[in-house]
């Protein structure tokens, strides 16, 4: 049965995604905020005066906290009887031990990409969330992003024809903003092959499901890890993907995310460099231009994890066996540049 009261949301961790997340939360008739959890003292205080994020910036505010417990660990919130579900926004470290306590107390969760650094952890989270019969949901942004969801609505209606290859690419300067600089260290965030590139290797198993080979290139960057990649994902039946990603451009190198879906009928288009519309390529002199909403994926998949809670029925549009697989897919491109070879991919 629906629920019918605002559910009450503790968000772990106040930097980047925390704060885009509280601001959701705060606005959405469904949903209240009722605890959040910073190691840093102003941070869980609501004084968020210093700047944070990459994509869109935000700082140099100070946010009311009335009302909101502010807690010191994260153990703490997820602990309080109050919250019925948890907001990962913490480093990617952290996801796996948070997501199972939380789950373990009975609350539902919604955690961060990438949903760890490695498929044990990934095992975890997935056993907790079936003991717990409390809904996981790993938030994949760009499964909800309005352009990717739009192309990807049009090619399961068949207006590409059958998808031949598809192109994503993820391109920026290193990140300089992470609290304590912990993108910057591989052992922490995995690098942009787990932290960036993720979002396309995950979007291509999304519109072309899981590939039977990889074959990748890489460089290692000022994180330690792999921070620049080019890969390649071929299928039995011929398709194939390019997926590129990286942050190691010179800044201050536009942030850029684009993809490019070819069928047999058509092609579609999309570079946030050229402004929120989709190109649909059909033959003639001119493409078409698809106009899409201005909005981010943040608000549209904590809408979703929402309403599927509230309903009480599984996030089929984000299962965290999907992100599990997303995971494998990004440690079968490290192996293949490791071991300079193509690898088969298989079940993972
Ligand atoms: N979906 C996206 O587009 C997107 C974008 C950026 C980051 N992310 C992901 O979101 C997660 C968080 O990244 P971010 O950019 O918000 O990082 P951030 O550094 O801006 O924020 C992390 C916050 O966690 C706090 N913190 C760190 N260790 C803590 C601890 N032990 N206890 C309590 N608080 C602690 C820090 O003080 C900081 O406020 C990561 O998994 C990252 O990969 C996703």
């Amino acid at each position: 049965m629906a629920k019918s009261t605002p559910i009450r949301f503790g968000i772990c961790g106040l930097g980047f995604m925390g704060r885009q997340y509280f601001a959701h939360l705060s606005e959405h008739p469904d949903t209240v905020v009722v605890a959040a959890c910073d190691r840093d003292a102003d941070r869980r205080a609501g004084r968020w005066t210093d700047r944070v994020g990459n994509l869109s910036t935000t700082g140099g505010e100070t946010v009311c906290f009335d009302g909101i417990a502010g807690y010191e660990r994260w153990e703490q919130l997820v602990a309080d009887e109050t919250v019925e579900a948890v907001a990962v926004t913490l480093p990617t470290t952290f996801h796996a031990d948070v997501c199972v306590a939380a789950l373990e107390a009975g609350k539902h969760v919604i955690c961060e990409k990438p949903m760890a650094l490695a498929l044990a952890d990934c095992d975890r989270m997935i056993a907790a969330a079936r003991r717990s019969g409390r809904t996981l949901m790993v938030a994949q942004c760009i499964r909800f992003w309005p352009q990717y969801e739009e192309i990807k609505r049009r090619v399961d209606a068949g207006e590409v024809g059958a998808v031949r290859f598809v192109r994503l690419r993820r391109l920026a300067s290193p990140p300089d903003y992470s609290a304590g600089g912990w993108l910057m260290n591989a052992k922490r965030s995995g690098g942009a092959l787990f932290d960036l590139h993720v979002h396309d290797a995950d979007f291509a198993q999304v519109l072309l499901g899981l590939p039977e080979r990889v074959a990748a290139v890489g460089v290692r960057g000022p994180s330690g890890g792999i921070d620049q990649v080019a890969a390649t994902y071929r299928y039995a039946d011929g398709r194939y993907a390019v997926v590129e990603g990286g942050w190691m451009f010179t800044p201050p190198w536009p942030f850029e995310m684009a993809i490019t879906v070819a069928g047999e009928d058509g092609t579609l288009d999309w570079s946030m460099r050229r402004g929120p519309d989709i190109l649909h390529y059909c033959g003639g002199t001119e493409a078409e231009t698809i106009a899409v909403a201005e909005q981010t994926g943040w608000q549209r998949e904590l809408d979703y994890f929402v309403r599927c809670v509230r309903e009480d029925r599984p996030v089929d549009r984000c299962l965290p066996e999907s992100s599990r697989a997303s995971i494998a897919l990004v440690l079968a491109e490290a192996a293949s540049i490791e071991q300079r070879r193509e690898v088969s991919f298989g079940q993972p």
